[in-house]
C-alpha cells in the first residue's frame, strides 16, 4: 500500500471514530430533528440527491487520479491491465475532467448551498456548520486556484488546501452523519 493511501486510510479512520462519538453525543442530547414535507423542501431534497451525486463524480476524478498515478495499484484494481490502450482512454477521460472541473464543481456548490437554504440547518448538530463551511472553502480556495490574478503564492496554498481528498472525505462523513441525525 503506498503512503498516500496509507495516510487517508488512517485519517479517515480518525475522523470517523471522533464522528460517531459526537454522533452518539448529539443522538443522545438533543431530540431528533423533525422533517418537513413541503413543496419547496421536496425540491430542496432533490437538490441534496444531485449534490451528493455531484459530488461523488467530482471524488471520482481524484480517485482515477490516485489509480492512474500508481501503477502497481492499477493493476491491481483493473483485472485486465494493459498500459498502453487503458491508459490513454483513462487519461482522455480525465482529461475531460480536468477541463470541466471548474464548471461542475461551481455547479454543485450552487446546487449544495440551494439545498442547505431550501432545507434549513441545524445549527446546534455541528456537522452541518462544518459542512458548509468545508463547502464553501472548496469554493473559495478553487477560485483563488483558478483565477488568473491570483499571486503565485496563493495558488500554491490554494492547490495545497483544495485538492485535498481527505476534504471530501470529511464531507462525506460529517453530512452522512448529521443526515442520520434528522428524522425521515
Ligand atoms: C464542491 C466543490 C469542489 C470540490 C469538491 C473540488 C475538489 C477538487 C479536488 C479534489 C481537486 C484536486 C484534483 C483531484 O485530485 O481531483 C481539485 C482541483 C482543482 N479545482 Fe476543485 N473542487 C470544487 C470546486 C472548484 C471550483 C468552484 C473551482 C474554480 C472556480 C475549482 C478549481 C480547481 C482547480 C483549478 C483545480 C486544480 C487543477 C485540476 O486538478 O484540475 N474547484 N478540486
Amino acid at each position: 500500500m503506498t503512503k498516500t493511501v496509507r495516510g487517508i486510510l488512517g485519517y479517515t479512520t480518525i475522523i470517523f471514530i471522533v464522528s460517531v462519538s459526537y454522533f452518539f453525543y448529539v443522538y443522545d442530547a438533543y431530540p431528533l430533528v423533525p422533517e418537513r414535507e413541503t413543496f419547496l423542501s421536496e425540491i430542496g431534497e432533490a437538490c441534496g440527491e444531485i449534490g451528493l451525486w455531484a459530488l461523488l463524480f467530482i471524488y471520482g476524478r481524484t480517485i482515477l487520479k490516485l489509480i492512474m498515478g500508481k501503477g502497481a495499484l492499477a493493476k491491481r484494481i483493473l483485472p485486465d491491465y494493459s498500459p498502453p490502450v487503458t491508459a490513454s482512454i483513462f487519461e482522455r477521460f480525465l482529461g475531460l475532467l480536468n477541463r470541466t472541473h471548474i464548471y461542475v464543481g461551481i455547479t454543485t456548490i450552487a446546487i449544495i448551498l440551494i439545498h442547505i437554504f431550501l432545507m434549513g440547518m441545524p445549527m446546534d448538530i455541528l456537522f452541518f456548520p462544518a459542512v458548509l463551511a468545508l463547502v464553501i472553502w472548496q469554493g473559495l480556495f478553487g477560485i483563488f486556484l483558478s483565477w488568473r490574478y491570483s499571486p503565485a503564492k496563493l495558488r500554491k496554498l490554494s492547490y495545497l488546501v483544495h485538492a485535498q481528498f481527505i476534504t471530501g472525505i470529511t464531507i462525506g462523513i460529517f453530512a452522512f452523519l448529521g443526515h442520520l441525525l434528522i428524522d425521515d
